[in-house]
């Protein structure tokens, strides 16, 4: 199977914006756990038409920037409509490979799209995160309770994850969160990594 058949039909985009899901994950409140700061710089990979982008840029302010990346036109359209603040810069491209400069993140967020990547996506967030940054990967569970989301066979373990993470030269890589369905894995770039 191609990654590309494992891509979410940007034709359904609307539904990662429905009600249901706002409800299921809270954005602004999930994403406490991870301290992100005022005026910081965040990367939302794969993010679509900007569930997790919008409150990403009211965490950082107007002093901060999102940079939100997803390889469909439609998905990054549809952001747009959504008039974000102008410290969201949508990029269009296509993962692994990040189209920035090096160590320009604070915080690198990837929900529900590592599982979508052919490659080695890992080492690419490595690259583009600052000494210290943080990334956060979110996906669906293996082994989860319920039918919602992708196909048992497109979704990848916790370990898999922590592995990749730690071989790109990820410190702190834990499990950070995790339900029924879903898990958080957490991770670090060392403070004195100065590429
Ligand atoms: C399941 S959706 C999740 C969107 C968003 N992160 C969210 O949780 O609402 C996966 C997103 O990843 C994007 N995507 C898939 N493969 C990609 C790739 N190789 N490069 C960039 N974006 C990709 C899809 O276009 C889609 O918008």
């Amino acid at each position: 199977m191609s990654n590309n058949d494992k891509r979410f039909n940007p034709e359904k985009r609307h539904n990662l914006l429905s009600e249901e899901r706002q409800a299921r994950w809270n954005p602004p409140q999930f994403l406490q756990q991870f301290a992100i700061q005022p005026a910081q710089t965040a990367l939302d990979l794969g993010c679509g038409p900007g569930f997790w982008t919008l409150p990403l840029a009211d965490i950082v302010g107007s002093a901060g920037t999102v940079w939100a990346l997803d390889v469909s036109q439609e998905m990054l359209d549809t952001l747009v409509e959504q008039q974000p603040p102008v410290h969201v810069i949508p990029v269009k491209s296509e993962l692994p490979e990040i189209d920035l400069a090096t160590a320009v993140a604070d915080f690198i967020w990837a929900a529900f799209v590592y599982h979508e990547v052919e490659g080695n996506l890992a080492a690419e967030m490595w690259r583009v995160a600052r000494p210290g940054g943080q990334a956060a990967i979110l996906e669906w569970r293996p082994d989860a309770e319920t039918q919602s989301g992708p196909p048992g066979d497109h979704r990848v373990w916790p370990d898999q994850v922590k592995l990749a993470l730690a071989q790109a030269g990820f410190t702190q890589v834990i499990e950070a969160w995790r339900d029924a369905d879903a898990y958080v894995i957490t991770a670090r770039k060392g403070e004195n990594h100065v590429k």
